[in-house]
């Protein structure tokens, strides 16, 4: 499906995949034929032992789609009265925290709006990790992410936004039950809406230094 490419260039696509919340085109259907498109690229990522484990549930019925959203919100409200919630996290400095404001209400727009989007993806993975070694864990979650982030990466190049999610998982079970998961075989790693965006330019974000990122030879 070439004909969809804007034909970005890697680093541009690397640089300017934001989450994508007020200035998702909620009016604007998005094709099966495409989001496929999308998961054809996504299933080049990574996989431990080269097992394949990423499963993705799109939900494009509009019904469901409702049901889902709403135990988004739910979960969001959760949220918001945690000490994480995006809008209390204090970054140290004026222009980051002022940054950190503009993120907050465009989360809280999402939270209202979620179910709007054309369709909303669900990453999961095969398995339970609670129990298991720590390397259950990072090889369950290791080869589920990285497929959803090239989804994500591969709906930017064709003209479609995206958010990575998780507050849902703050009622995991009520997901589960809405989407026919079974959450006790099943973990499901992050929700994010589907939608062309109104304009495709977008720009590299703020960012740390790499220098407070990086640490030569020992931590
Ligand atoms: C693990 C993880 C969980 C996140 N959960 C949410 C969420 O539940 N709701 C939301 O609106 N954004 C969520 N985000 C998106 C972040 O807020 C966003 O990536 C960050 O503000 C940077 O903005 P950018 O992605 O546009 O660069 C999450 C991101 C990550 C990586």
């Amino acid at each position: 499906m070439t004909e969809h490419l804007l034909d970005l260039s890697a680093e541009e696509v690397l640089t300017t995949t934001r989450s994508v919340r007020k200035r998702l085109d909620f009016d604007r259907p998005v094709s099966r034929e495409l989001l496929t498109d999308c998961v054809r690229v996504a299933l080049q990522a990574p996989s431990g032992s080269n097992r394949w484990l990423t499963q993705f549930v799109i939900v494009t019925d509009a019904d469901r789609r409702k049901a889902l959203a709403d135990v988004y919100r739910k979960g969001y409200e959760i949220y918001r009265k945690t000490p994480g919630y995006i809008g209390v996290v204090d970054k140290g400095d004026d222009a980051r925290n002022a940054n950190q404001q503009r993120t907050a209400a465009s989360a809280d727009y999402l939270a209202e709006n979620m179910h709007r989007a054309p369709a909303l993806v669900v990453a999961c993975g095969p398995g339970r990790t609670e129990s298991g070694p720590p390397i259950a864990k990072t090889t369950l979650m290791g080869s589920v992410l990285p497929p959803l982030w090239s989804f994500m990466l591969a709906a930017r190049n064709r003209g479609l936004g995206t958010a990575w999610t998780t507050v849902m998982l703050f009622c995991e079970q009520e997901a589960a039950d809405v989407l026919g998961v079974p959450n006790d075989e099943v973990t499901m790693a992050a929700l994010t809406p589907v939608a062309f965006t109104k304009g495709t330019d977008f720009k590299p974000a703020m960012r740390p230094d790499p220098a407070e990122a990086i640490h030569w030879d020992q931590w």
